[in-house]
């Protein structure tokens, strides 16, 4: 017997829900109404619809079981910074770093860009609860969207459907209403195109109400609104109001040989190596260390009753960028990717499989790359073009990870011993050095510099301050944010030790000095033996830093001469480095805790060369 489910009948019968519903339907306009329950068999019907509207393209089931491939418009690739905004009562609390506007001038232009925005389209309820459903730390929003793109991939990154419905109404839980919308309506009969969006983006919110307002895109942090937009920009503000911290890390557990399990939380930009380093394999020489992922991106994380940092991943999928993932660099994320995955913008094989650069040492002979059109390696080579878009993606459900972590739903989180600030630096920062204590360490993750990737629309390669790796997603004052850190530390018993890494150093030819990724474990292992004080350090003006024999090198050949340049510290560079902290932090005017001016101040008089009194400080 089949059973068919009405899904244009709301199932909850929570009046302000309902009137919201109502009230959105009647300024965008939307052709049906659907309830989105979450089941294998809705699922089902959402894909097949795609493929038929050709925004799905199915992947051979042989090779790519429960897989779909998408292609974007060529103008929605990726997050648009510049048209995000934080639109709080004042200015003042958006803080220099975010675009703001009067929260009444934006509402009046939303609600005239919405205006008729659904037509033709189906408007869809999907409710989603960011964390395992019921924990303490976990947080609930309802997303009304016009595209099924984004149900089917908010599916995976989010737990969704008639549970947290369910949850929502016996707990009565604050729900963070989220607006979504492509901004294509369709007139009758007019044909639909794959990938629909409007070349006008705003992606809005709202912090007081803790509402947000998404319009134009389909792609990614724009459009899955549980993700950047909740998860960061509008939890930033739930965690300072209530003592917590929700920040753009991994974590990851790390058991030694004896047994002995320590976690990290590791804030490292967009595409700047969260995903590879939440799952990597332990190196040649470190077989009997476990890596296991809790989270690849986003961190919540709250003091317990005893003073100990612990942690959530609020999210139940990963969206990981596919360029450069491979057997050899990241083989947990191409066995998680095997099955029940979407990709967006990578390149279609003829044999109804997927591609992107570096995913095999051959390219295929033949290929359609992310546009759709033709890609061969030889055109590759003439025209420069890439056959994946640099910012393409996979969408994979965290529990087909071959090493997510026991503890990962853990309702309590997980305990967090030490973080660690990463950015994508060809000089000047060295491969990893420990801050001297908290307020340092504030200040290391404060000033750190990395180079924009293709994450953000916009120039690529630039270096710029990206607080945290924070710096697109803190939705209120960012000397706010730093001050909230610093004063984190007076709910804590022990603080976390905190370290600064650089996997991206290069040398003079252009190339990376550090094999990273595997690799990266023998960094890890100091970093967990200085938390638990059995590793050694050499002091240096910006803090702790291994010598050559503090690290664990068996089974990697790399000559102590390549480390002593890895690890440099160039006194000269480091100058120009505190110039450009001064430039950054001066804009932060009153906002800027003193604990920031004094630690600024320290490392200026710590840089001063020796036998020259007088340089630098004055
Ligand atoms: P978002 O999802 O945008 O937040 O990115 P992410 O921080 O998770 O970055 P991800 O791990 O996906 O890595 C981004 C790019 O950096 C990929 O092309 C990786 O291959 C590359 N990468 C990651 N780790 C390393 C490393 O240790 N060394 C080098 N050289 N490249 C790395
Ligand atoms: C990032 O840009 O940091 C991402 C991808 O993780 S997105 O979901 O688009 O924000
Ligand atoms: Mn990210």
């Amino acid at each position: 017997m089949t059973t068919t489910t009405d899904r244009s009948q709301p199932p909850s019968h929570s009046p302000h829900l309902l009137r919201w519903v109502e009230k959105t339907a009647e300024l965008t306009r939307p052709a049906a109404i659907h309830w989105v329950d979450g089941s294998e068999e809705e699922h089902a019907e959402l894909c097949s619809q795609m493929v038929e509207s050709g925004t799905f393209i199915k992947l051979n089931q042989d090779l790519w079981p429960g897989c779909y491939y998408a292609r974007s418009d060529a103008s929605d690739v990726a997050r648009v910074e510049s048209r995000t905004f934080v639109c709080s009562l004042s200015k003042v609390n958006a803080g220099p770093t975010n675009n703001w506007e009067d929260p009444f001038t934006m509402r009046h232009k939303l609600k005239a860009l919405f205006q008729g925005s659904m037509a033709g389209r189906t408007m869809y309820v999907l409710p989603f609860c960011m964390g395992p459903v019921g924990s303490p730390m976990a947080q609930y929003g309802i997303e009304l969207t016009d595209s099924p793109y984004v149900v089917v991939n908010m599916r995976i990154m989010a737990r969704i459907g008639a549970g947290v419905l369910e949850t929502l109404r016996r707990d009565g839980k604050r729900v963070v209403p989220c607006l979504h919308s492509v901004g294509a309506p369709l007139a009758p009969g007019q044909k639909d195109v794959p990938w629909p969006c409007n070349p006008t983006k705003y992606i809005v919110h709202f912090p007081e109400t803790r509402e947000i307002w998404s319009y134009g895109s389909g792609y990614g942090g724009n459009a899955l609104l549980g993700k950047k937009c909740f998860a960061l920009r509008i939890a930033s503000n739930m965690a300072r109001d209530e003592g917590w911290l929700a920040e753009h890390m991994l974590i990851v557990g790390i058991e030694d040989p004896k047994g002995e399990k320590t976690y990290l939380a590791a804030a490292f930009p967009s595409s700047c190596g969260k995903t590879n380093l939440a799952m990597l394999v332990p190196p040649k020489g470190m077989e009997g260390w476990k890596v296991s992922t809790v989270g690849d991106d986003i961190a919540w994380i709250k003091p317990d009753e005893n003073g100990r940092l612990r942690a959530i991943n609020p999210e139940a999928g990963f969206f990981g960028v596919a360029p450069g993932t491979s057997v050899k660099t990241n083989p947990n994320a191409m066995a998680t990717l095997q099955r029940n995955t979407i990709f967006t913008n990578v390149a279609l094989t003829p044999e109804g499989g997927v591609w992107w650069e570096g995913m095999t040492e051959e390219p295929p002979a033949e290929c359609l790359d992310w546009e759709g059109k033709k890609w061969t390696p030889e055109i590759g080579r003439e025209t420069g073009a890439l056959a994946a878009h640099p910012n393409s993606r996979f969408t994979a459900p965290a529990s087909q990870c071959p090493v997510i972590d026991p503890d990962w739903e853990n309702p309590n989180g997980v305990p967090i011993s030490a973080f660690v600030f990463g950015g994508r630096r060809a000089n000047t920062t060295p491969l990893v050095y420990q801050a001297f204590n908290w307020s340092a360490g504030v200040y290391a993750g404060a000033t750190m510099g990395s180079e924009t990737t293709a994450a953000a629309t916009g120039a690529v390669g630039r270096v710029r301050r990206d607080p945290m790796a924070m710096l697109p997603f803190c939705g209120y004052n960012i000397g706010d944010y730093f001050r909230h850190w610093i004063t984190m530390q007076h709910s804590l018993s022990e603080t976390p030790r905190i370290f600064r890494v650089n996997w991206f150093r290069k040398d003079a030819q252009g190339k990376f000095l550090w094999p990273g990724f595997a690799e990266n474990l023998r960094i890890l292992r100091w970093m967990i033996d200085r938390v638990h004080g059995r590793a050694l350090g050499k002091e240096t003006p910006i803090g702790w830093m291994p010598r050559y024999d503090d690290i664990e090198w068996k089974g990697l050949d790399y000559p102590r001469e390549k480390f002593d340049h890895l690890q440099a510290f160039d006194r000269e560079a480091w100058h120009g480095e505190v110039m450009e902290h001064e430039e950054w932090l001066m804009g932060l005017r009153d906002h800027l805790p003193p604990e920031i001016i004094y630690e600024r101040e320290l490392l200026i008089c710590r840089l001063q060369v020796p036998n020259q009194p007088g340089t630098g400080a004055q």
